[in-house]
């Protein structure tokens, strides 16, 4: 029993993660799909599919674009899924915008969910050719003349919610309509192998990024989940770090436009402590695209909080949050013309006479960078004066600036710096 379920789990968790129910091989179920096509609505068979063979069982989509017309939880226990197909979610921006068609699971900013994963002890494997159509020209055409803003009930497109122990592999998102996946509340999460890709088609915004907030993916409270290999084509974060992540390993994270791998924004809630505790981040690279697709490439790792001050409320507004960052390491990045490669700040969404954030930043690795910047300053670290962050270490640190430009490194309240004599550890703002 235990050999079977776990080359059922696969060899990329852990051992010992069976400790489910006893289940024999004659008691796992299966349920096999394919497309019902000609126009029709899949949602009721995979919904079938998924509760006959949730639990203890084996699920297979064949090939092909299963429509999928109403939000959709899958509460998968000691089972796998299998998908050489996609779940299609329909273009209709006004129906889904409708909040009591998407759930809101995840906390940070109401953000809204039509696809939610839950449960344990679990693979859905994608095998490189299945995952999630999202349909995100329909969304980003219909937003290019409208205002945004978090919590507004653009759908994440695949969300982990409150789950221990589950593994996401070689799954594809084409077009995520805002952010690609999310993991909140959960435990023990592999992702191995995850694309992504927000590019544009619509002529009317050749050389803007109308693909904001496609994140390739948000972690939330949870705690041990390793991101390996992503592909991820967005107009803002690869990777977005919020707060309470703890044990995130990230390795072979390739980043095409957007703004870079991000840890925050963290303090926006003001009477919740925001914590980032070991992070390894590592073999990232950021490719910057074609400016008529996607103009943006903002960093190759950047950090940032809120201010001190409260500035409205959540989900569009906040600050003021505590917590901490500590025991970082981000190494072997390949920047490709980002805008600042290495940049910590703490004013996010504040004005001047602010108070200064509480969040500490502290014992952060940043080593072998090589690559280029399109600006000289390389390093601009600006920690805020209320808790300059100790323990800031540098190791190859090679990014060319532009040609004829000499590099500058900028560090700001940094209380403890090592390995780059030009970065002025005691300088004041
Ligand atoms: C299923 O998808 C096809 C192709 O996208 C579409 O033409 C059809 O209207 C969809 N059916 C439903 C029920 O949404
Ligand atoms: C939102 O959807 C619900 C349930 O489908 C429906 O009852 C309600 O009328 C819709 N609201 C609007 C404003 O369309
Ligand atoms: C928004 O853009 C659409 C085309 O994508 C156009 O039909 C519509 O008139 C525009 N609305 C406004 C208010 O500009
Ligand atoms: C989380 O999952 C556990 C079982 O795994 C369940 O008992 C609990 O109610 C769930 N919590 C939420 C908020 O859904
Ligand atoms: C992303 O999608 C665009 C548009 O379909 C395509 O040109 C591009 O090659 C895709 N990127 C990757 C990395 O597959
Ligand atoms: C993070 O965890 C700490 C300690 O467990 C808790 O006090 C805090 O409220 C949590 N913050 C969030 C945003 O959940
Ligand atoms: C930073 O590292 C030092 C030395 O290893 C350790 O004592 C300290 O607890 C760490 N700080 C945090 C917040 O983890
Ligand atoms: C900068 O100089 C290098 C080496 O001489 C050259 O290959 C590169 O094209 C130059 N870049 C720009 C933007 O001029
Ligand atoms: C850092 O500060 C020291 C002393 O305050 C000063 O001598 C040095 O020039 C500064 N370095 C840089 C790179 O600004």
């Amino acid at each position: 029993m235990r050999a079977t379920l776990k080359s059922l789990i696969g060899a990329v968790l852990v051992a010992g993660i069976v400790c489910a129910a006893a289940v024999d091989e004659r008691g796992l179920k299966a349920c096999n799909l394919s497309p019902l096509g000609h126009g029709k609505d899949d949602t009721d068979q995979v919904e079938a599919a998924i509760s006959k063979c949730g639990h203890f069982g084996t699920t297979v989509f064949g090939p092909g674009q299963y429509n999928i017309t109403r939000k959709m939880t899958w509460d998968l226990v000691s089972s796998r899924v299998d998908m050489h197909g996609y779940l299609n979610f329909k273009p209709d921006p006004e129906y889904w915008l409708n909040a009591s068609n998407t759930y809101r699971v995840i906390f940070i900013q109401d953000q809204a969910s039509w696809f939610v994963i839950t449960g344990h002890d679990f693979v859905v494997d994608a095998h490189g050719s299945g995952g999630i159509n999202g349909n995100g020209q329909t969304w980003w055409s219909f937003y290019g003349n409208r205002s945004r803003s978090d919590g507004d009930g653009r759908p994440v497109s695949l969300t982990l919610s409150n789950l221990t122990r589950g593994v996401i592999k070689d799954f594809r998102i084409e077009a995520q309509p805002f952010w690609c996946n999310a993991v909140a509340d959960s435990k023990d999460v592999v992702y191995d192998g995850m694309y992504c890709n927000a590019t544009n088609q619509d002529p009317l915004y050749v050389g803007q990024n109308v693909v904001p907030n496609t994140d390739g993916i948000n972690t939330y409270r949870s705690d041990s989940v390793s991101l390996l290999r992503f592909d991820i084509t967005s107009g803002d974060d690869c990777l977005a770090i919020k707060g309470n992540s703890t044990n995130i390993f990230a390795n072979d994270i390739t980043c095409r436009g957007g703004n870079g791998i991000a840890v925050g924004s963290l303090g926006q809630y003001v009477d919740l402590p925001d914590i980032v505790d070991n992070l390894v981040i590592e073999n990232a690279k950021m490719i910057r695209l074609d400016p008529k697709v996607q103009p943006n490439m903002g960093s190759g790792i950047y950090f940032k909080t809120w201010t001190g001050s409260v500035h409205g409320s959540p989900p569009t507004g906040g600050g003021g949050g505590g917590g901490f960052v500590s025991n970082v390491v981000a190494k072997q990045f390949s920047l490709d013309e980002v805008t600042v490669p290495i940049h910590v700040y703490q004013t996010n969404g504040g004005s001047s006479g602010d108070t200064p954030s509480k969040l500490q930043f502290s014992n952060m690795t940043f080593s072998d960078f090589t690559g280029t910047s399109q600006r000289t300053t390389i390093v601009d670290i600006e920690c805020s004066p209320a808790v300059p962050c100790p323990n800031i270490r540098f190791h190859n640190i090679d990014i060319a600036p532009p040609n004829g430009t000499a590099p500058s490194y900028k560090c700001v309240n940094v209380a403890s710096e090592y390995g780059l004599p030009a970065c002025n550890a005691t300088g004041t703002a």
